[in-house]
């Protein structure tokens, strides 16, 4: 069976990007692979945060993805931090990154943007996060496309790591992203894509009466000044969600409404409104399960850790070996 990883930040509530972008993908792949799956609490001190609430947010991670449907008895889940031979990996891959490389990341560029004293941190974020894959010598990556360029280096990075250390038999393979339908889900102000940071996001535990207080004011197509404007169901952010959260014949209708100015705007969003908080209503129940029983959640974590930690040791024995290190005696 192939190998799957990916990783997370836990710098907030998982929203309904996340899980569509992502996390219905890391789910499903559980079933015809090898999956190993990681809250990457490493990454998140790459801007600024507070440190007293790193932890608790950690664990809210774990429990939405767990609640999201992930099976820790199939995929080990874990901290990052847990297991330091990510960061072991990430300073030995640093000697085959190109400098050029790191500065032309667009996450790099627009992040360094809007900081003052940019930490080396965030420029060098793509090579941990080269190094949380190739560490488990994973082959697919389930992810969102803003991540895409991040993979893109964690390749070049594989290349050059084989090219260099072990051309005759390479160690790392070129890990490939895997989509979903829904790989960039914009925020509810429609205008950038949906990002805790931005503040336009739902939150997968979010409750019906929440999910609703935040639809109400989302943006819709700006031709619909009034309710007897008709609009047009293609540039409208809502109607991309309906697709995600609507029943086909919902979604036609919606359409047809919004054309045709049957429906208000408001119509258009108390439908999508009901059926996302249907959708999400198991992950809310679950979530509320496990937030219940956090030493459950944290047994979870170490047993993650320590199936994980099995794995990057096999492959750091070899990475060592192969960069020419006194072993220890
Ligand atoms: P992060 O924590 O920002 O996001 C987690 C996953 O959610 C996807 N995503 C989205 N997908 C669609 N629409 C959106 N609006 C949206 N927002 C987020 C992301 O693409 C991602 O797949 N650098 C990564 C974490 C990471 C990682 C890794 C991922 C660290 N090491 C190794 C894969 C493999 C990040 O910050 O994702």
């Amino acid at each position: 069976m192939a190998r799957v990883f990916s990783g997370i930040q836990p710098s907030g509530e998982m929203h309904i990007g996340n899980w569509l972008g992502a996390i219905q993908n890391w789910v499903a792949l559980q079933d015809a692979h090898d999956a190993l799956y990681c809250i990457v609490d490493q990454h998140a001190i790459t801007g600024s945060y507070d440190p007293a609430s790193l932890a608790s947010r950690t664990r809210e991670m774990a429990i939405s993805l767990l609640a999201a449907g992930l099976d820790p008895e199939r995929s080990p889940l874990y901290v990052q931090s847990h297991v330091p031979e990510h960061t072991e990996l990430a300073w030995l891959l640093t000697s085959v990154t190109p400098l050029g490389e790191l500065e032309r990341m667009t996450q790099f560029k627009d992040k360094s943007q809007r900081t003052e004293s940019i930490p080396a941190g965030l420029l060098s974020y793509p090579i941990l996060m080269a190094a949380d894959i190739l560490l488990y010598r994973a082959e697919r990556v389930p992810v969102g496309d803003d991540q895409l360029q991040h993979l893109e280096l964690a390749r070049e990075i594989a290349r050059r790591w084989n090219a260099t250390f072990a051309s005759d038999a390479p160690v790392f393979p070129e890990p490939q992203p895997i989509l979903t339908t829904a790989s960039r889900i914009m925020g509810l102000d429609g205008e950038a894509k949906m990002s805790k940071s931005l503040g336009n996001t739902v939150g997968v535990t979010e409750s019906p009466e929440a999910i609703w207080q935040k639809l109400r004011p989302a943006k819709t197509d700006p031709a619909r000044q009034t309710k007897r404007d008709p609009g047009t169901p293609e540039i409208c952010n809502l109607y991309a969600l309906h697709r995600h959260f609507s029943p086909a014949e919902t979604v036609e209708h919606v359409a047809e409404q919004c054309r045709t100015a049957g429906w208000g705007c408001i119509d258009c969003k108390r439908v999508l409104s009901d059926n996302m908080a249907a959708a999400l209503a198991p992950i809310r129940e679950r979530s509320a399960e496990l937030t219940a029983s956090p030493e459950r959640v944290d047994a979870i974590l170490a047993d993650g850790a320590t199936r994980a930690r099995r794995l990057a040791q096999e492959t750091m024995l070899v990475v060592r070996e192969r960069m020419g290190f006194l072993r220890e005696g």
